[in-house]
This record gives structure tokens, sequence and C-alpha cells, in this order.
């Protein structure tokens, strides 16, 4: 929204000084006091001889004003420049009302592809509090790489293969029963495997057969691997409900037991490189001269490990999607497993090694259910979503007017987990908080979707309609400005989080537009005010609301319009 500004003041000042318009552009910042207009220059960033307060003054001054740029003035080393309010008025709600859901999007990504690897569980294990953050962060990973243009392939990693699968299917011999499978096979295969885990734990016995069963999966025997195959297909079946109730899709399910192939050309190519050394038997990777220790890539019975799997994952996914960037979201507990495995790539000397990208996150402390601790994705949404209900139930008349009750709550408890998730940096460990997910003031979800729900309810109950030709020189207030120059920072906003990939960068953003919304309701009107005037108004609430619905939309939640 801003950049027209920003070539006017880099074109004319290039010509000025002879310093390069594009490290002007770039160089344009806002200043850091609101008094001092819209963007600042320093000076010095041109690398021109003499003194940077005398050429700030000089050049401010030959600075010509025009329809764009209202005033340029000297501060110090800094030029500091206002722009004229009312263009970027006039462009930003007609940004809004041509782009509309598009509003805020690039194609800077145009024709490059990237994976994105989240949530990732494991079956027959817990799906716990580091899954959730690798799915919320995850999607919105996918969501912001779309929004700036990219292709974008979600991939479910699962965690299907290994020792503990041939213990499963030990247990299901002695604990199974075809009924519970059939009716929650995540739930099941849990219970089955905590049973024969806790039997395993006095009995070596049980964790030779887990083994042998496992060999003979890694052999390729067809009667194991259709009971193998059957807990896989029955698991996600189920997840794919649950991801359907986040609103997440999964493009491809892979998993550690689909990499197949891969493996074996894995083993050969770190044998042709001449990194695997022997030890008792089994074969190691020495990544000691990189501070990364020693890893185990076969055991001696023959067996693969999770890093093996990994490093052939990697080889097969880039055959099968040439993809231009692959990102791994996972908890920052396996900095050191991502750490060997792109070291290994990197020796590998795979021409794409540089595609890889780790984005990993802290802990959740304390997630348990007000009985007890939770294992289940479910269970967190169901409990959830059902303290919220009964939060919305109290306000009686407001409630009586929703349709649905079931999915607003059910939506407003999404919203509430994922913005305490999204609040901080991902890095930094938080404590789950039952009253602040359950709050609806502050920097909430709740919050958030409130003041989407507002706006919309604004516009159903205005006697105006939306009108794109409003004549908006009747927008005098200063509300009318705080919500245009929130509103116009949408797009750059969009671009620059590219860079970090923070949620919190976006949930900070969306909380501040809804700030400004928040104070304009009190002097800004619609209803009983002039045609005119109401006009002009709903327009500047409705670029709020789209850009809002926007905002919501990339941190992976639906915007409500009642609640
Ligand atoms: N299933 C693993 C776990 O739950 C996460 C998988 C992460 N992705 C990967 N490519 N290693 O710990």
């Amino acid at each position: 929204m801003f950049d027209r500004f920003k070539t006017a003041i880099a074109e004319q000042l290039s010509e000025i000084s002879g310093g390069d318009a594009k490290v002007i552009f770039e160089g344009l910042q806002p200043p850091k006091e609101e008094t001092h207009g819209d963007f600042s220059f320093a000076i010095p960033r041109l690398r021109i001889k003499g003194n940077p307060k005398q050429m700030a003054i000089d050049f401010a001054e030959k600075f010509k004003t025009n329809e764009l740029i209202t005033k340029a003035a000297s501060s110090g080393p800094f030029i500091n420049f206002s722009i004229d309010k009312n263009v970027l008025r006039d462009d930003v709600l007609k940004a809004v009302y041509e782009q509309k859901e598009k509003y805020g999007t690039n194609t800077t990504g145009k024709g490059q592809h990237a994976i994105v690897e989240f949530s990732s569980p494991n079956i027959a294990k817990p799906f716990h509090a580091g899954h959730l953050r690798s799915t919320i962060i995850g999607h919105f990973i996918c969501q912001l790489y779309k929004a700036n243009g990219w292709d974008v392939t979600s991939m479910n990693y699962l965690g299907d293969w290994g020792k503990q699968y041939g213990l499963l299917a030990v247990g299901f011999k002695k604990y199974g029963s075809e009924e519970k499978l059939e009716q929650d096979p995540i739930k099941h295969l849990y219970e089955v495997y905590v049973s024969i885990n806790a039997e395993a734990e006095n009995d070596p016995n049980i964790q030779d057969q887990a083994r042998a069963y496992f060999k003979r999966m890694e052999e390729g025997d067809e009667e194991v691997l259709g009971l193998w195959q059957r807990f896989r297909d029955m698991s996600i079946a189920k997840y794919k409900d649950i991801y359907a109730r986040l609103g997440i899709h999964f493009d491809v399910y892979s998993g550690e037991s689909q990499v197949t192939n891969g493996m074996n050309r894995a083993m050969k190519l770190l044998e042709d490189a001449g990194m695997v050394k022997e030890d008792d038997g089994a074969q190691l990777i020495d990544l000691e001269k990189y501070k990364l220790g020693k890893a185990l890539v076969k055991k001696k019975d023959g067996t693969t490990l999770y890093l093996t799997r990994d490093i052939g994952a990697a080889i097969e996914r880039y055959e099968t999607y040439k993809f231009d960037k692959i990102i791994y979201v996972v908890s920052s507990q396996q900095d050191h497993h991502l750490k060997q495995l792109f070291k290994t790539i990197d020796l590998l000397k795979l021409p794409y090694a540089d595609k890889f990208q780790h984005i990993n996150y802290g802990l959740i402390l304390g997630m348990s259910t007000r009985k007890g601790t939770v294992v289940f994705l479910e269970d967190i949404l169901d409990n959830t979503r059902d303290h919220m209900h009964e939060v919305m139930k109290q306000n009686e008349d407001k409630y009586a007017q929703l349709e649905e009750p079931e999915y607003v709550a059910d939506v407003v408890s999404k919203s509430a987990i994922y913005v305490q998730d999204f609040a901080a940096r991902r890095i930094k460990d938080y404590k789950f908080n039952w009253d602040r997910v359950l709050s609806f003031e502050g920097d909430t979800g709740p919050y958030l979707q409130y003041a989407h729900a507002r706006l919309c309810s604004m516009e159903r109950r205005a006697n105006v309609k939306i009108n794109p030709n409003a004549d908006l020189s009747v927008l005098t207030e200063p509300a009318v400005y705080s919500i245009i120059t929130m509103v116009a920072q949408w797009p750059d906003v969009v671009k620059s989080t590219m860079e970090t990939l923070e949620p919190s960068t976006v949930v900070t953003y969306t909380t501040r537009l809804s700030r400004e919304i928040a104070r304009a309701w009190e002097t800004l009107w619609v209803v009983n005010q002039p045609e005119n005037i109401a006009e002009a108004r709903l327009l500047v609430y409705y670029s709020a609301r789209i850009t809002l619905g926007n905002a919501l939309r990339i941190l992976g939640l639906d915007p409500l319009e009642r609640m």
C-alpha cells in the first residue's frame, strides 16, 4: 500500500542526492515518533562523503512536495517525510474493496513449491502438546506461504515404524479388541500399547518378540504388514476427522514406514561418501567434528533408525516433489536430531541441501484437563469447547441469538488456544493457563473474534449498504486514519512475516488492529448518521473487517460472524 509513496520519495531523493533509489526505497522506515511523519530515512545509508546532518538539511530543503508527499523535514542525520493521508485512504479502501479475501496477498512466490511437514504424531502414542503446537504452527506456515504466492504441499510424517510397532502388534494379540479398534482406533491402540509396555518392563521375553516382529516388518513379511497396515489406515481415518475440525487438510500422509528405497539409497550414499563406521556390528556416522556426536544409522540386527529413515525420506521427497523449500515443524526437543539430519544431507553434497529448514518451538507446560492429563487432541478440543460453551451460556440474551452455539463455542475455543500459543515467539515455553484461555478480554482469541463479529453485526444493522463509490471526503476524524494506517500495513506484514515465520507477528498486528477498531467505535458512528457519512464510515469499517478476517484465516481461524 505504501509502495507508490516510497517510490515517489526514492526517485526524487535519488535525483537530489545522487544516491541509489533502491537503497533509499529499502531504507524508508516508520519514524520512532509518530509526530515525525510517516517515513524516515537515515542519510548515512547513502554512503556519500560529507556531513550527514548538513546533507539532511540541504536535501530536505531541495525536496519538492507533491500530491503524494506533503512534507520533508530534516532531523539530525534523518529526513522525515509525511504522505498525503487522503491519497492513502482512497488507495486502501479501493484495494480492499476490490481484492476482498485476497487483500494482503502477493505473488512473490509464484512458480515456487514448498513442502511443509507438520503435526506428525505417533501411532499408538499420545498426541501431546508438542504435536498440537506443530499442527497449528505448521498450518499457519502453509497459509502464510500460500498468501505469498507459493504452491504448498502439506505433509504429515507419521511415527508409524520402529520396534515399538512390533511391540504394539505383540500387545494386540494379547489385549486387542476388534470392536474397540473399530470404535476408536487411536485410543484403543494407545491402551494396548500402555498395557504391553508395562508388561514388557518386567518380561524381557516380550521385548525379544517385539524385536523379532519388527524385523519381519522390515523384511516385508506380508502377514505382519497386513495387521500393521490396518492400524495405520484406521488411525489416519480418525486423524482426518480431528484435523477437519481444525480446518486442516494434509495433501500427503507420509510416515516413517513409507520410506523404503530411499533408505537403502541413503545407506549407499553414506557408504560411498566414506561416512559409515562399523561399531560392534552396528553402523554409525561420526559427526563429532561438527559437535553433533555419533549417530547410529543401522542396528546390529540390521534394522534402521529414526535418523536413517529421515535421511531416506529427504532424498525421496526431493525426487518426488522437486521442492524449492522444505520446512520441518518439529519441537526444539529435536533440535539435535534435525541438526544431525541436515548436516548429513550437507555432507552428502546433495545439490538441494540448502532448501531444508527446521522451524522449532518450545514446550507448553501444564496442559492438562481439569480432570487430569490430556493425551489426545480430541480431548483438548472438547474440553476447551465445553468450558467455552458454559461461559457463553452465562450471557442468556446473546446465547439465544446463536443459530449454532456448539460451532461458535468450538471456533471461539480454538481461537483461544491458538492465540495463547501464538502470543509469544515460538521458541518460548509457556504455561497453559485456563483462565487466560477462557477470558474474553485482553489479547486473546475471543477478543479478536469478538471484534470481527461486532463489525459484521454493524454491517447487518446499518441502514446503508457497502458502497465503493461513497464520498470519502467526509472522513476527517483521526480514528479513520488510525484504522486506515493499520489496514494499509497488512500487505507488508504478510510479506515480512515470511522472514521469521513467527505467528506472533500476525497476532500482534491483529490485536493492534482490533484495538484501533474498538477505539473508533466510541466516536465514529454509523447508525443515526446522515446517509453520506454513514456510507463513508461503513466503508472504513468494512476494510477493517475484511483485513481482520484475512489475518484470522492466516492464523488458521474461521472468522465468526456472530458470537
Ligand atoms: N513423529 C515424531 C515425534 O512425534 C515427529 C516427526 C518429526 N519429523 C521428522 N521428519 N523427523 O516425535
